[in-house]
């Protein structure tokens, strides 16, 4: 891999990290099965190209995923490894069935999920940690709050936040300095803009946004008639169903046809798209094989043009995607999208 790993910062208070960072959770979870094999010398060969942020959740396949990550980072080079910086989401509930049973951000449980990740990713500290949705019967700033103090106790180096509307943005941010805010934004997913980013903006907080292939839906890879398995996310997502899938797969026909014409492939576009965006945003790719990897980090060297921009949002305009971005009742947990 030849790409070239540029930085950006994660907002003012944030480290410095790659330009996109891999997003580790279909290693573990929610998209079908995955090759663990493959999926090491997935994050091998992304700190190997110079990536060097790693987002997941410990409820990812509930610590698989933390423990994957662990794995990979002990057998990478001592170089790598040092580089390497860790993104982690807690706070949802599992059952032993693979059920969602809600939200727990009390600081007692803060410290709890804390204490267990740093041992599944046998790290000494966790570079930024956030809870995945906030907890409707704790005030932020309790959560956030708990953080701060392990932050003191070197456990963790910076507080970020998911999928949070601005009020509680402001909130958070007066409590307690906030590196990002991780949301999901793509070219079919541009909810952010209206009032999310520009708080951010003038916070001083930056984004890692995920989603940016809106999971494989506008990557150019997914096909009318492909088979999802139950257990995979996409097999409830509203804008993988019916005609909404059709509907939304016109959208990526219409992209095809500027991403043949600028001779890059339409996961490239999407990326750089976001990319282009705002130097404040990170994009989290959720590659998991080497081949999407390259694909991916190819979008690093796209430039597109005020020309290349405008052909992109005619082909694919804001509010175009047809269905929400989540099932009903997981919109519900949205403080974004309140
Ligand atoms: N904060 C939150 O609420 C939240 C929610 C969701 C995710 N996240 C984080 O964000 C990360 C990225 O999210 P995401 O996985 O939904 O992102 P995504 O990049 O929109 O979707 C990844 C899916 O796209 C497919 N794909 C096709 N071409 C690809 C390419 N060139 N590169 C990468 N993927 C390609 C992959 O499918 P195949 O592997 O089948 O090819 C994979 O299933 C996650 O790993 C997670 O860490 C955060």
């Amino acid at each position: 891999m030849t790409t070239t790993m540029r930085t950006r910062s994660l907002g003012t208070t944030g480290p410095q990290v790659s330009a996109l960072g891999l997003g580790c959770m279909g290693m573990s979870a929610l998209y079908g099965d995955a090759d663990r094999a493959e999926s090491i010398a997935t994050i091998h060969a992304a700190l190997e190209a110079g990536v060097t942020l790693l987002d997941t959740g410990d409820f990812y396949a509930m610590g698989h995923n933390e423990m994957l990550i662990g794995e990979a980072l002990r057998a990478a080079p001592a170089a790598r490894r040092e580089q390497a910086l860790t993104s982690v989401k807690f706070g949802a509930l599992r059952d032993p069935d693979g059920g969602w049973s809600g939200y727990d951000g009390r600081p007692a449980a803060v410290k709890n999920f804390a204490a267990y990740s740093l041992q599944r990713l046998g790290v000494d500290h966790i570079d930024v940690y956030r809870i995945a949705r906030i907890d409707p019967d704790v005030p932020i700033e309790e959560t956030v709050g708990a953080i701060a103090e392990l932050i003191e106790k070197g456990y963790v180096r910076h507080v970020g936040l998911s999928e949070v509307g601005a009020e509680t943005i402001r909130r958070a941010a007066a409590t307690a300095p906030i590196s990002d805010l991780q949301i999901e934004y793509s070219l079919i997913s541009r909810g952010i803009e209206r009032e999310i980013l520009p708080t951010v903006r003038e916070l001083g907080i930056g984004v890692t946004a995920y989603g940016v292939l809106s999971r494989g839906l506008i990557s150019g890879h997914f096909s009318r008639d492909r088979q999802l398995a139950a257990n995979d996310f996409r097999a409830h997502s509203p804008r993988f169903q019916g005609e909404n899938l059709q509907h939304n797969l016109n959208l990526v026909d219409a992209l095809r046809a500027i991403a043949e014409r600028t001779g890059v492939t339409v996961a490239q576009t999407a990326i750089a798209w976001v990319l282009s965006r705002g130097a404040d945003i990170v994009p989290l790719i959720g590659a998991r094989t080497r081949e999407r990897l390259a694909e991916s980090l190819g979008a690093l060297e796209v430039t597109l043009d005020a020309a290349d921009l405008a052909a992109i949002e005619e082909a694919v305009p804001a509010d175009a995607a047809a269905g929400d971005r989540y099932p009903g009742a997981q919109m519900a947990h949205l403080d974004s999208e309140r």
